[in-house]
């Protein structure tokens, strides 16, 4: 077994830690939802997004990566088996935002995000620092403007855009996003996927995300899953896995893809099937 936070820069570029789910089964009380799921590995740097109809087990399938369900099979990190470990230790490694919004608390969103980082209050330069990631992250995010605002006094949008920052600050390896963008405008949409994906460059994350707008998946992604019924039903490039058959299937409509005047691949819902 490898450490990963201890492994060298020089060895970690030899096998830089892809995150592989192999066998993966998860569901609720007498309810199986994800049944022996595999995935291509995801590596360091990269956009994933999860695609797939209601109910398809999306969410279900990001809180067992997390550890938040009782699941079996395996999720490795590098070397390193994830799954079962003592939740602590699986969250050093993986961040899930969950779809819902966050509760509406009396604090400040500065405070929301600070607080994600755990530093002890006794520490003036960890606050200080802390404090600064937390409005690097804000700025990012274009809500540093929002940064002395209380939580219960803002629109769902900004408690998404809060959420996320709550989740980027920690710098996990892995980070699971889902539905992150459902509740903001467009310039935030495309705002926010375009600095995740720049994150995640910069600090060699995984990412995995899930979206309902496929021509944003399709255009902010290097490979896309898309899910029916708690299993895979394509995977691959966003040409490979979006087309008009999948499309059909997995959520019954007629669609086309196509290239816009521009070149953006672009999916287009005619009818209903
Ligand atoms: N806490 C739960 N208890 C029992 N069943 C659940 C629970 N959460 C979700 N489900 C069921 O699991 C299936 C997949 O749900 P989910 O993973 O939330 O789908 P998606 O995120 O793709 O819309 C649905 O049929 C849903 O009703
Ligand atoms: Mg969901």
């Amino acid at each position: 077994m490898t450490d990963i936070a201890s492994s060298t820069p020089e060895n970690s570029m030899a096998s830089a830690p892809a995150l592989t789910i192999e066998h993966l089964s998860a569901g609720y009380r007498n309810r199986p939802i994800i049944k022996n799921l595999s995935l291509m590995p995801m590596q360091e740097g990269q956009v994933v997004s999860l695609i797939g109809p209601n109910a398809a087990g999306k969410s279900t399938l990001l809180r067992a990566i997390a550890g938040l369900l009782p699941a079996t099979g395996s999720v490795r990190l590098g070397d390193v088996e994830i799954l079962g470990l003592p939740l602590v230790d699986q969250a050093r490694h993986i961040t899930y935002t969950p779809q819902e919004l966050p509760q509406q608390i009396a604090l400040t969103v500065l405070e929301t995000v600070m607080g994600a980082l755990q530093v002890s209050r006794e520490n003036r330069q960890d606050v200080d620092a802390a404090m600064q990631k937390a409005i690097d992250v804000l700025e990012r995010l274009g809500i540093s403007h929002l940064a002395m605002e209380q939580l219960d006094r803002l629109s769902g949008g900004q408690r998404q855009l809060t959420s996320l920052a709550q989740t980027l600050v920690r710098e996990p390896k892995v980070l699971l996003l889902d539905e992150p963008i459902s509740a903001l405008d467009l310039h935030y949409q495309l705002r926010v996927m375009k600095e995740v994906r720049e994150i995640a460059a910069e600090k060699r994350m995984i990412v995995l995300v899930v979206l309902h707008d496929l021509s944003i998946a399709a255009r902010w992604s290097d490979r896309i899953v898309v899910l029916a019924n708690g299993a895979v039903v394509a995977e691959g490039t966003p040409q490979q896995a979006i087309t008009p058959e999948v499309l059909s299937d997995v959520y019954q409509v007629k669609a086309r893809v196509e290239s816009c005047s521009q070149g953006s691949f672009t999916v287009m819902v005619d009818d209903v099937v």
